[in-house]
């Protein structure tokens, strides 16, 4: 009896491990900063230092979400040096959990979710207003974070703002650049165009915006991901397009109504994730990869040849999941939170007890221990 019990409660704390995610993010100082990289966080340091003979500082602390959610969004609050975590606990998922990277401290802050639907929905957080913006189904929803550094003990709540007039099967693409929350994949809007939310009259622009590139062709019309590059302490003027497949990357200039091509990322993994400084772009892979390709505004001659790198000193203190990204319907896609599981040789279900943490080992036996 012992046997079963314990292998149906493995496969139990396995399934929670599944989802596991990691997120990138910088402070406002552009140290970049990764968390749950192989269960812990990290300081990368600046972009100088990513790739030489630097060591990431180990930031793991107390209070920290369990990054147990699939959908998982860090944002930097560039006024309070502070990254908000949306989904990172599935057991609150409305909480904000905030990461004061100044104290390098974190709390809890409490939010009513009301009719907002945590696990759909894309948000950005307004440069200006410390708001955060997210359009989930067919609403528009805020949630205002004050100048917070540190939870409150008053819960926030999400206030419905309006209804988009986009369909509710949209799934959202959203940026922000001047103050305009840019949707873009809006069914019935061409390749190269964005529909556009003007924050600070709290009205959705019934014309789209065309961003064409110097040739005239345009980014396609699919769903991907979007990130701002911040300005060193203005609002955002250009935000990153990543379509799903990789294949390249697109830089939308909301001052100038250009795009510009760049390099796609080397690893093509639907599910990366993407986090803007004011001079890189960061990849953040299923399995825990982090790489970064150089940016310098305004100089597209520079942009256009710039490569994509690795952040080695993230790679050599926890390195990447050997599963893949193609492996997630197998249960392995909690790659990035693996602890060092490059000498796993992880294969199905053999891998069960490499790809989760020994935290959720400990329970499961302490679990075992309880029924006897
Ligand atoms: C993650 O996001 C996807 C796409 O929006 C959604 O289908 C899924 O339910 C979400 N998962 C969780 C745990 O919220
Ligand atoms: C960009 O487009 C907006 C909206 O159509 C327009 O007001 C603005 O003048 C354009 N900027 C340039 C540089 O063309
Ligand atoms: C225009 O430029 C983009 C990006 O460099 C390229 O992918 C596309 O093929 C070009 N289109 C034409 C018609 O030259
Ligand atoms: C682009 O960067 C290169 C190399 O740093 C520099 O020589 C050039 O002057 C820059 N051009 C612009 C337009 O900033
Ligand atoms: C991580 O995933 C990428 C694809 O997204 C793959 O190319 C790479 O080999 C993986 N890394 C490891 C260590 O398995």
């Amino acid at each position: 009896m012992f046997l079963p019990t314990l292998v149906s409660l493995l496969l139990l704390s396995a399934s929670t491990a599944v989802s596991a995610r990691s997120c990138v993010a910088f402070d406002v100082n552009w140290n970049l900063l990764a968390f749950n990289l192989d269960g812990k966080d990290w300081n990368a340091g600046t972009q100088d230092s990513w790739t030489g003979s630097g060591q990431a500082t180990d930031i793991t602390t107390t209070g920290r979400p369990p990054f147990n959610d699939a959908n998982t969004t860090c944002y930097l609050s560039q006024y309070t040096n502070a990254i908000y975590v949306l989904n990172g606990d599935t057991s609150s998922p409305s909480s904000v959990y905030i990461y004061d990277a100044t104290a390098k401290s974190w709390t809890t802050q409490a939010v009513t979710a009301g009719s907002f639907d945590p696990s759909s929905f894309d948000a950005i957080l307004d440069h200006d207003t410390n708001v955060f913006y997210a359009l989930s189904h067919d609403s528009l929803f805020s949630l205002d974070m004050g100048l917070l550094k540190a939870a409150n003990s008053t819960p926030l709540s999400w206030t419905n703002t309006e209804t988009a007039p986009y369909p509710s099967n949209y799934q959202p693409v959203m940026a922000l650049a001047q103050n305009h929350i840019h949707f873009l994949d809006v069914p019935g809007v061409p390749a190269g165009s964005a529909d556009i939310f003007v924050i600070h009259y709290s009205y959705f622009q019934p014309e789209s915006q065309a961003y064409p590139l110097p040739n005239g062709s345009a980014f396609p019309a699919t769903y991907g991901q979007a990130t701002s590059f911040f300005q060193p302490s203005d609002v955002q003027q250009e935000f990153a397009f990543i379509p799903q497949d990789s294949s390249a990357v697109y830089v939308i200039n909301v001052e100038t109504n250009t795009t510009q091509a760049l390099a796609g990322p080397t690893y093509q993994d639907p599910d990366a994730t993407y986090f803007a400084s004011v001079t890189a772009l960061v990849q953040l892979t299923s399995n825990g990869t982090v790489s970064f390709l150089p940016y310098q505004e305004g100089n597209t001659s520079v942009n256009a040849a710039a490569t994509w790198s690795q952040v080695s000193v993230l790679s050599s203190v926890a390195p990447p999941s050997t599963t893949t990204a193609s492996s997630t319907a197998t249960g392995t896609k909690g790659g990035a939170s693996a602890t060092g599981s490059s000498s796993s040789g992880s294969n199905g279900a053999l891998s069960i007890a490499n790809i989760h943490s020994g935290l959720m080992l400990g329970a499961a036996l302490s679990a075992v221990a309880f029924l006897f």
